[in-house]
């Protein structure tokens, strides 16, 4: 079973007839993005031919570094680092390199102490930057190519610096010279929509994850987009949040029970942010972890204004089991929970806030897995990236650029005096 998404909720909010429209037109957005031409060279990311690239030196690097390296350095930034790091913090750790990750923030203090770890260890390094102009990464870049050259031979260290960039960078013609490998970064696939490249490829099959496995839930999410139009879940989904959004829904919560998910909703964040924010419009996203959260911001969601929509990310095993036991003697006040599961416990909190949070008002939508793998992963990337290409277009904006970004880059490189 794939994901199956609920969107009852979030439609019975909804005139019927706004939606039956609304979700033709985001059938047919969907339609052209797989037929038209890439011209603008950003669609990239639609197929496993234009995405996937270099996967058996890929796997054939991975084993390596499982094998030799204590440490793995993840450096990249944004959608250079997200996807990878969603699902490797989300899933089990294997036997193999700790991955310890660099590139994306310019705190001294968290340089330092990240240069701590590798003190003493086996370390290798993927450096991932789209055209190499990023400031933390390429700054990163420099130190750990200073750290690792006064440890390591220059043989040595081209068998241990992968760089992850467009062909015809700067960061090619690093790899070239020194010999390091290089694995390309296509040219028409946008940072936050890397995740089946070389640039989420690589670390996970360095963590020792089933890369097979995730294409193949990117693959069977491509092929419902394909084939299903209008009831594709990626449709219906940006047709839903469209109509919210016009009806003053303006920001978008991700939420799950599951704390493993939290870099898998820093992703999503990324994702919409970057891609629907602009023109002065856009829903703003946000995430959050439950039920810690229910502790903070669970008063709001219940009661605050109503401009939110609340998106659920479920799932149905969780993968473990810790059963309550008894303890009468305590009297404790807890006996309601002798011999539950936290997994029925959980579930229950789940439902409860579905129904509090949906009965008060809010929107609520749920895309539920069976599981936490590869495979639901490689499903939620694909499905979260084809639905907000459509909600970004639906709404009239391009959703694969970022000009955006630039303003505060200005000032910032002219006080470092670039
Ligand atoms: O989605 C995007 O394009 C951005 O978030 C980029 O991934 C991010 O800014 C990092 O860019 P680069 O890979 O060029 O360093």
């Amino acid at each position: 079973m794939g994901i199956i998404v609920d969107l009852s909720r979030a439609e019975s909010c909804l005139d019927r007839e706004e939606l039956r429209e609304l979700r033709t037109r985001a059938a047919a957005v969907c339609r052209n993005l797989y037929e038209r031409e890439d011209k603008e060279q950003v669609l990239g990311w639609r197929t496993r031919e234009s995405s996937v690239m270099q996967l058996e030196e890929i796997k054939a690097k991975a084993e390596e570094i499982r094998e030799r390296a204590d440490v793995f350095v993840i450096v990249g930034v944004g959608g250079s680092n997200q996807a990878a790091r969603g699902v490797i913090e989300a899933l089990p750790q294997r036997r193999g390199p700790e991955i310890v990750y660099l590139g994306n923030t310019l705190s001294p203090y968290t340089i330092e102490r990240t240069l701590e770890k590798l003190e003493g260890k086996s370390v290798y390094m993927d450096v991932i930057a789209k055209n190499f102009e990023t400031l933390e990464p390429g700054s990163h870049f420099r130190i750990l190519r200073q750290w690792m050259g006064s440890r390591y031979s220059r043989e040595e260290m081209a068998r241990r610096i992968i760089v992850t960039g467009t062909k015809g960078s700067r960061l090619e013609e690093i790899g070239l010279e020194n010999g390091y490998l290089f694995l390309e970064f296509p040219v028409p696939v946008g940072g936050r929509y890397s995740a089946f490249t070389p640039v989420g490829l690589l670390p996970l099959a360095a963590a020792g994850l089933d890369v097979d496995r995730y294409l193949e839930g990117m693959e069977a999410a491509l092929k419902d987009c394909l084939d299903n139009g209008e009831d594709s879940p990626a449709v219906r989904y940006a047709a839903v949040r469209q109509l919210l959004y016009r009806r003053g829904y303006d920001i978008e919560m991700i939420v799950s029970f599951e704390p493993r998910y939290a870099f898998f909703t820093k992703w999503w964040v990324q994702l919409f942010g970057e891609s629907e924010g602009k023109e002065k419009r856009g829903i703003f996203p946000a995430a959050a972890v439950y039920s810690e959260d229910l502790h903070s911001i669970g008063q709001y969601m219940q009661e605050g204004r109503r401009n939110l929509i609340e998106t659920f990310v479920s799932v149905k095993d969780p993968g473990a089991s810790v059963t309550v036991e008894p303890c009468p003697e305590y009297r404790d006040g807890f006996d309601y929970l002798d011999g539950m599961d936290f997994a029925h416990i959980n579930r229950a909190a789940e439902r409860a806030t579905w129904e509090a949070h949906g009965g008060g008002g809010v929107p609520c939508i749920r895309f539920e897995a069976d599981e936490v793998s590869e495979k639901t992963f490689g499903e939620l990337y694909y499905y979260f990236m084809a639905a907000c290409a459509v909600s970004g277009e639906l709404m009239g904006v391009n959703p694969f650029d970022q000009e955006g970004v630039e303003e505060y880059k200005r000032s910032m490189f002219a006080a470092l005096g670039r």
